[in-house]
């Protein structure tokens, strides 16, 4: 089981009608290829988890990096995980202004971490990394998310 999280910037096309449109799209796609996870969209930032079988969560990747309603996607994490975290949800979705406090601060730091790393790679940036989405993913648990 393989989990891919990248970090991207929304074009102002993606706004809420277009962003449903493909939400339905890709839950469709995901179900068919057993991938679940989570899209974060706030404002000009998308953050999403991919988890599937490897070959699934690297095609589905593929496809997405290519979109031009989305630029810049960097692959925050990318590594074996011993299960999912978003059984059931294909692809389950939280906006910006849904968000709670500690998940916005917990963004904060992601972003402000992965322009260190995309600078200059450190092991403590990649400690740091790991820590950061694991509180982030660990507060979607109770999946209450839509
Ligand atoms: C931020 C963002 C996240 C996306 N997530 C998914 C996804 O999880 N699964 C999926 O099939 N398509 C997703 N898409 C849509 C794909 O990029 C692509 O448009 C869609 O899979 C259709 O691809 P095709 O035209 O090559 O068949 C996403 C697009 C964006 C902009």
């Amino acid at each position: 089981m393989k989990r891919l999280i990248y970090l991207s910037k929304a074009r102002p096309s993606l706004r809420d009608d277009a962003l449903y449109d493909m939400l339905a799209a890709a839950r469709d796609h995901n179900r068919d290829a057993s991938i679940t996870g989570l899209l974060i969209h706030q404002e000009q930032l998308c953050l999403q988890v991919i988890e599937g079988d490897e070959a699934a969560v690297r095609d589905c990747y593929a496809r997405i990096r290519r979109d031009w309603r989305h630029e810049n996607c960097q692959v925050i994490f990318h590594d074996d995980v011993p299960g999912r975290m978003f059984t059931g949800w294909p692809l389950a979705y939280r906006a910006g202004r849904d968000l709670e406090r500690g998940q916005v601060r917990q963004l904060a730091d992601i972003v402000e971490c992965a322009t260190r790393l995309a600078a200059k790679p450190t092991d403590s940036d990649r400690w740091a990394m790991d820590v950061y989405l694991r509180a982030l993913i660990d507060s979607f648990s109770a999946l209450t998310v839509q």
